[in-house]
């Protein structure tokens, strides 16, 4: 058997390179100043209210309060949950919605159950870690295409199905707008294409859900293109302000996942107060037009401060930075200056494309967004 110092020697010597090439991770606690880097865009992590009807949904339901106690096919599955799940199928206009522990634990469990030996999985170059790893533990053939680029993805189809025979099904995997650049995808023209092939689409609504929309449905009722979708995910751990995720559907495609996936089967499943959480934030969600104007008012303002007219309304903003040492140093005088703004680094984005992520709140005020383009182009130009 091995001694405990060679397996820490071995750990060691991959963590001492990873220092050397200035991509070491560690954890912090200590958030200080104006908050552009959470991904609470709505303000209701911090919301009172939302904790307060948490207690109250809580209340409405008797029996366990603490632990879910096992997997949903086992102990873990309640009344509180299946009001929940047709809760949010009605409220993104769907047959089904499946809770999972995590948009990441959705992902995975997605991409690696539902397609299958004989199928392609096309996916967007810039698509979350977590759908990439589902794909990882898929049977199905993968293939990336051109971040945003239906031309270029066209031309990818064509060219593997010239060498493929037999092909059973073809997905499309993309999101509706990306984490890393907050930039928003052509969607209807996705759409037009797997209408045309019949290809089944599934939309990453994860940085959508609760922003876009008349009530924050997200991007794709927003746009009433849902019945285009094979499957749509909405993440609850961004805008909702609480943790967890679903993935919508037919109520076939539920009961599929409920039989195959293997992170909705083997995990315990989420606690009640997290789904009663999940429950009121819902319920909210529909009176936050407030919110939801002055984010897009603090978006367009950063648009336009930082004059380069490519911003839509997002509320993730980049500024590339090239190099590791460059976005670190930018960062943290930010942080000195009293913003907390976070550096992207590669390889998390591609090596020359290091960014500022900036994410802009229904909370942040003019001012703030003012003071902090002011000086992000001081920085930049010494
Ligand atoms: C596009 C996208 N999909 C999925 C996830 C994973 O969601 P969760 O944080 O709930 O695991 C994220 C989170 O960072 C994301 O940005």
């Amino acid at each position: 058997m091995l001694k405990n110092d060679s397996n820490d020697e071995f750990l060691s010597s991959v963590l001492e390179k990873r220092k050397a090439e200035g991509l070491y991770r560690e954890l912090n606690h200590s958030y200080q100043g104006i908050d552009f880097f959470s991904n609470d865009y709505l303000g209701l992590a911090r919301s009172k209210h939302l904790l307060q009807k948490t207690g109250e949904v809580l209340e409405q339901y008797s029996g366990l309060i603490n632990g879910a106690t096992g997997s949903r096919l086992l102990s873990g599955n309640s009344k509180l949950y299946e009001d929940t799940e047709n809760a949010i199928a009605e409220f993104h206009n769907a047959e089904s919605a499946l809770i999972f522990n995590s948009g990441y634990d959705a992902n995975l469990g997605f991409f690696s159950c539902v397609p299958a030996k004989g199928d392609i999985i096309f996916y967007d170059e810039l698509v979350h870690a977590s759908i990439r790893d589902g794909i990882r533990l898929s049977h199905a053939e993968s293939f990336s295409f051109l971040h945003n680029n239906v031309y270029a993805l066209k031309h990818k189809i064509s060219t593997v199905l010239s060498t493929r025979k037999d092909v059973k099904r073809i997905f499309i995997s993309m999101e509706t707008i990306y984490s890393m650049d907050g930039d928003i995808a052509p969607i209807q023209e996705f759409v037009d294409l797997c209408k045309l092939n019949n290809y089944y689409l599934v939309g990453d609504e994860a940085h959508a859900s609760g922003v876009y929309g008349e009530k924050g449905e997200g991007m794709i009722s927003a746009l009433g293109l849902e019945e285009y979708f094979f499957a749509r995910l909405y993440t609850f751990g961004k805008a909702l302000g609480v943790h967890g995720a679903a993935i919508c559907g037919t109520k076939v495609l539920r009961e599929y996942m409920i039989n195959f996936c293997r992170p909705f089967i083997y995990s315990t499943a989420l606690p009640p107060h997290s789904i009663a959480a999940i429950k009121a934030s819902y319920e909210m969600l529909p009176g936050l037009n407030q919110e939801r104007e002055n984010l897009k008012k603090i978006s367009d303002l950063f648009g336009e401060l930082m004059n380069e007219g490519k911003y839509v309304f997002s509320p993730i903003k980049t500024i590339i930075i090239p190099g590791n040492n460059e976005v670190r140093r930018v960062a943290e005088i930010l942080r000195q200056k009293g913003f907390d703004v976070r550096p992207i680094l590669s390889p998390t984005v591609a090596k020359g494309s290091e960014r500022l992520r900036i994410c802009v709140h229904a909370f942040n005020t003019e001012d703030e967004v003012r003071d902090l383009c002011s000086e992000i182009k001081n920085i930049h130009r010494n």
